[in-house]
């Protein structure tokens, strides 16, 4: 993909130097258009492992493309890899995560393996900031995709930037948490961060019961 991508821009250099062009001063950067991306997870997963659209690819060392049950009916969907994850390739495998497969397991009651889960972001944020505005919207044709592959009924946003670029809303997070919004294809529930609860414990509460909400849908749907 990136190969046929230099090729067409090297192409349009050499007509322009036809053209008595000396000089160009940017070349646009290429969104990947999640039209022309594949129908298969796993050439979708080798596509994401060799992306370079963005600068957060200097800094990884492996993306993370995101992992479970590719048919699954439910979906997690957080920011980005941390460092654990930038080092294993695997979302959610530090302490957010055993936090996030004790929410799945302990309150939902399905094995987290039943489930898939993935990011906004596929490499990790330096210092494990929030992704650029840059960042996210370059990422997230992939994670479209993976939506239209795995067609999931239900999605969870974990946290204000995976709610944020899924839905285009800027609402903060306590205000949309627990919320059952209608999609096209999915239902999307909005909760707290499982990296949030570490550091705020007295949110479980409320977290617990958005879960039970998502069983519930699960049951449901
Ligand atoms: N936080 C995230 O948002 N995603 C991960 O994969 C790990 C921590």
């Amino acid at each position: 993909m990136n190969r046929l991508y230099n090729a067409l821009q090297l192409k349009r250099l050499y007509q322009l130097k036809q053209f008595g062009v000396e000089y160009v001063p940017m070349i646009e950067k290429r969104q990947p258009d999640h039209l022309s991306l594949p129908n298969d997870l796993k050439t979708l997963q080798q596509i994401v492992s060799q992306c370079q659209l963005c600068d957060l690819s200097k800094t990884r060392t492996k993306t993370v493309f995101g992992e479970g049950n590719p048919h699954a009916r439910l979906m997690f969907v957080g920011e980005g890899p941390g460092a654990q994850e930038d080092t294993s390739g695997r979302p959610f495998v530090g302490r957010a995560g055993d936090l996030l497969t004790k929410m799945i397991e302990n309150a939902i009651e399905i094995p987290r393996s039943e489930t898939y889960i993935t990011n906004i972001v596929k490499c990790r944020p330096p210092s494990n900031r929030v992704p650029t505005p840059e960042e996210a919207l370059t990422c997230l044709p992939y994670l479209m995709k993976q939506i239209e592959l795995i067609k999931p009924a239900i999605i969870v946003a974990l946290g204000a930037t995976a709610y944020h670029y899924l839905t285009g809303d800027k609402t903060g997070i306590t205000k949309v948490r627990g919320e059952v919004i209608e999609m096209a294809g999915y239902k999307l529930v909005p909760t707290y961060h499982p990296s949030y609860l570490l550091r705020n414990p007295s949110a479980k509460k409320e977290v617990y019961q958005d879960l039970l909400k998502i069983k519930r849908l699960l049951c449901e749907n």
